[in-house]
């Protein structure tokens, strides 16, 4: 078999971490016989800088072709977020109708949790976050500017297609897991979306009768991802509120620099798109000691997404296993001195 992949290092340690990985997902492909085929695109703030735009008109077309993409991280201190967020990453995820967005959390053997009393296993769970709508719609504005009586109006918009789409997704992944679904809502503050949503996962629910479905609003889920992470398997949220949560379990599984996810499109008609939870850490940018682990995870993902799970299952394996070895180097948010490379390095030699 033979891969597309476009990929978007972006901003920040974006291109750290992809360029340092790329050449590990190249030897692990060609040992299971798979063909990868990269071409990147400079797309980012570097380029909105020069020509005041994140990506190109045609930046689209010119990747709807690839069979997948892979990005590193968007973001930049000279720059509002808002533009380089609706620049690039939306327009992505939107265009390419990626409505499912997947972000598994686990506390892996060898990394410590900042919460107390966690073992290796204690916490694994995964957030479905409904990805193209929701509180991300676009739908507002704002008047009156920089006048006393200024407005600003955001709404957030929830279809029924986009919404049942999550949901199918969410329990679809706790039929094959331990067959538990925690929905997360504000249903008592936001009495139309939120009781919408509560309506459609109770219409869907019956179709998934060994599933076990719980109801949490979202600050209290908030607390119990804290509280009492071990005992989540599916969480399926909206766009909002799906990214709060999935940092709250980036951090209580150890780092954001662990965190994977995909940006998926249902129905293959589009490429998804695959990226570590993070931003561009300006931080700890041009330092060479950026994890680099969430987006060798998030490239697992992608080969899983492809078909191709021997190559994902072995990325997976060799990262548990520099994880678990007490003598293996990791980076600076994992309590050790190496730098991304060598930590590539390691992940390589244990393939
Ligand atoms: P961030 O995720 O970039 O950083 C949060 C903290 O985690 C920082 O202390 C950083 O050093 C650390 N961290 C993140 N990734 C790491 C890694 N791979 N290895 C070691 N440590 C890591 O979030 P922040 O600081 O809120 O945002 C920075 C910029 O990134 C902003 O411009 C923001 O808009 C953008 N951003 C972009 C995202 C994306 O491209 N998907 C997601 C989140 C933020
Ligand atoms: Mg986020």
């Amino acid at each position: 078999m033979s891969y597309k992949i476009a990929t978007i290092p972006g901003d920040g340690i974006g291109p750290e971490v992809v360029d340092e990985t790329l050449p590990l997902l190249h030897e692990v492909a060609s040992r299971h016989g798979v063909d990868m085929e990269f071409t990147e695109y400079d797309w980012g703030t570097e380029r909105y800088l020069e020509t005041g735009e994140m990506m190109p008109d045609d930046a689209l077309d010119q990747i709807v072709d690839a069979d997948s993409i892979l990005l590193g991280a968007v973001g930049h201190p000279d720059v509002r977020d808002h533009i380089t967020l609706h620049g690039l990453l939306l327009p992505i995820r939107k265009g390419f109708n990626q409505q499912v967005c997947k972000r598994p959390s686990i506390l892996f053997d060898g990394v410590e949790s900042p919460l107390r009393g966690y073992e290796s296993g204690d916490i694994d769970f995964v957030v479905f976050r409904e990805n193209t709508e929701g509180e991300y719609s676009d739908a507002g504005g704002r008047i009156h500017e920089g006048f006393e009586h200024e407005v600003a109006v955001q709404s957030a918009v929830h279809t029924r297609e986009g919404t049942e789409t999550i949901v199918r997704a969410a329990f679809e992944a706790a039929t094959e897991r331990d067959g538990h679904l925690t929905s997360i809502t504000k249903s008592n503050a936001q009495a139309f979306s939120m009781t919408f949503w509560d309506d459609v996962v109770g219409e869907i629910a019956p179709e998934y009768p060994d599933v076990e479905v719980e109801s949490l609003l979202v600050d209290a889920a908030s607390m119990d991802l804290v509280r009492r992470p071990d005992q989540f398997d599916v969480l399926v949220a909206s766009n909002l509120f799906g990214d709060i949560l999935t940092d709250i379990g980036a951090i209580v599984s150890g780092s954001m620099g662990l965190a994977p996810s995909g940006n998926i499109n249902v129905d293959d008609e589009y490429p998804s798109m695959f990226e570590p939870v993070h931003g561009s850490a300006p931080d700890i940018v041009g330092q060479g000691v950026a994890n680099p682990m969430a987006t060798v995870l998030s490239a697992a993902m992608m080969f899983e997404n492809l078909g191709e799970d021997a190559v994902s299952d072995a990325l997976w394996s060799a990262v548990r296993a520099v994880l678990a070895d007490d003598d293996a180097p990791v980076t600076p948010d994992l309590g050790g001195s190496a730098s991304t490379g060598e930590v590539v390095d390691a992940i390589e030699e244990r393939l």
